[in-house]
């Protein structure tokens, strides 16, 4: 398995490219099986988890073509792809396929409302908590279908005639469930109102895709959604958003080693919450037109207290990356993971750089110190590994980070966009 090697102790300066959002670009391609029309889209990031759902929508029918660079286009763009679900196939996700992404479960709200019937494996995903899917089920089952657990796999049916729009009041905020109940509520027949829904960037990416492909949607970036079913939806063509989480990753990074970086592309607005706590750390940040530049001056980093929310709120996906900073701050600050029961499994890894971390429960406390020192150490989970690497990025001496392929799921070309700002990072082959 591949590994990364890098000395810290470097600033980071220059330019770094945003790349289009993990998080939307994976529904996005899933809600290409509502339609037999083909869905454009364009900005997609490569990565694992792309290609992991590329294989699974292939085994539903859908022809995948990736378009090549045009006339003018910068180096290092996101790929523009092509996602024509002609004809389904096959409306079973098998446990082979889905076990690796949780986020495949997903193509349970399409392939119900389009084709009436879905068998889909029930997941697998980081290892960040148990990560059920009850919320899913009772949407679904709100609009109509019949669901049975059978050998692993929800096996779902839809009412004669197709699903029906429901009330449906989330108990608590989930992502993927709001992302899979708009895509089933598109395709059914009345209206369905999502209430409690998630109101992060990436539904209302997804939101807008789906209206842009004949969906009546409204309250887009709001706690309620309303759906307004339709017979059949189009194709369309439509942009990836910028990724705020490798957004917040590169300014923590720069705010731990010092430096002055150019975050191309980034969309402040996407993630306020967590800029607003970087600036209190002690970052300078300025909207510029080609991006967010993110600025410390050696004036060291001071010590904040954290809670993961759902957005707005601090994300749960920069809860690592925040704690890599804060074990290097002035102080004591208090991090509290709201999202996932399991979330802390880098501490144990941010402690072998010589961190002090305690954590009792939902709460770590992280007494900052003024330097870490690189260390071998071994990634758990997607955003628990970048938070190794930006440690090691500001750390003195050598650091090994193992078992990188978490990485390769959700950030691109990480370590050239790192070396290019003067990192000392480079991959070393298993
Ligand atoms: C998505 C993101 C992930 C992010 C998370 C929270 C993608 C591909 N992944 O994951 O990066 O960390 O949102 O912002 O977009 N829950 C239930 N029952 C359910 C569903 C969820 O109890 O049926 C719980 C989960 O265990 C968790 C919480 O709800 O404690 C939030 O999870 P959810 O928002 O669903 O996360 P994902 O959509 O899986």
């Amino acid at each position: 398995m591949d590994r990364i090697r890098l000395i810290g102790g470097n600033e980071l300066n220059g330019e770094i490219p945003i790349s289009g959002a993990k998080n939307a670009a994976l529904p996005l391609m899933i809600a290409s099986l509502l339609t037999d029309e083909p869905l454009v889209l364009q900005n997609v990031p490569r990565l694992a988890d792309v290609k992991q759902l590329e294989r699974i929508l292939e085994n539903h029918g859908v022809d995948i073509a990736v378009h090549g660079r045009r006339r003018g286009e910068e180096e290092g763009v996101g790929q523009r792809m092509t996602f024509l679900a002609a004809d389904i196939v096959d409306t079973t996700a098998p446990y082979e396929l889905v076990s690796k992404m949780r986020a495949s479960f997903w193509v349970i709200g399409p392939l119900l409302a389009r084709c009436h019937e879905a068998r889909v494996s029930l997941p697998g995903g980081c290892a960040i908590g148990t990560r059920p899917v009850d919320l899913f089920l009772y949407g679904l089952k709100e609009l109509g279908a019949e669901i049975d657990i059978d050998d692993g796999y929800v096996v779902a049916k839809a009412p004669k005639g197709g699903l029906v729009g429901a009330h449906i009041r989330f108990p608590k905020v989930s992502v993927g469930a709001t992302h899979t109940l708009l895509m089933a509520a598109s395709l059914a027949r009345g209206t369905t109102v999502l209430e409690n829904a998630a109101q992060e960037p990436e539904i209302t990416n997804v939101a807008e895709c789906l209206v842009a492909m004949g969906a009546k949607i409204s309250g887009i970036g709001t706690r309620t959604l309303t759906i307004e079913g339709v017979e059949r939806l189009h194709g369309a063509t439509v942009d990836v958003i910028p990724d705020r989480i490798e957004t917040g990753t590169f300014a923590m990074a720069a705010a731990m080693t010092g430096g002055n970086v150019l975050l191309k592309g980034a969309r402040p607005e996407h993630l306020q919450s967590a800029l607003d706590i970087l600036a209190m750390t002690g970052v300078d940040l300025t909207v510029e037109p080609r991006g967010l530049r993110v600025h410390r001056n050696g004036n060291g980093i001071q010590s904040v207290d954290v809670e993961t929310d759902p957005f707005p709120g601090f994300p749960t996906d920069l809860q690592a990356q925040f704690m890599a900073l804060m074990t290097m701050s002035s102080g004591t600050s208090h991090i509290r993971e709201t999202i996932f029961e399991n979330r802390y499994m880098h501490v144990a890894e941010l402690v072998r750089f010589g961190a002090d971390i305690t954590v009792d429960g939902q709460m770590a406390t992280v007494r900052g110190k003024p330097q870490l020192k690189g260390a071998q150490v071994m990634a758990t989970d997607l955003r628990a590994s970048v938070s190794l690497v930006i440690a090691g990025l500001a750390a003195k001496g050598e650091t090994i980070v193992n078992r990188i392929y978490h990485l390769d799921r959700g950030f691109e070309r990480l370590e050239d966009k790192l070396s290019r700002c003067g990192a000392e990072i480079e991959r070393v082959a298993g």
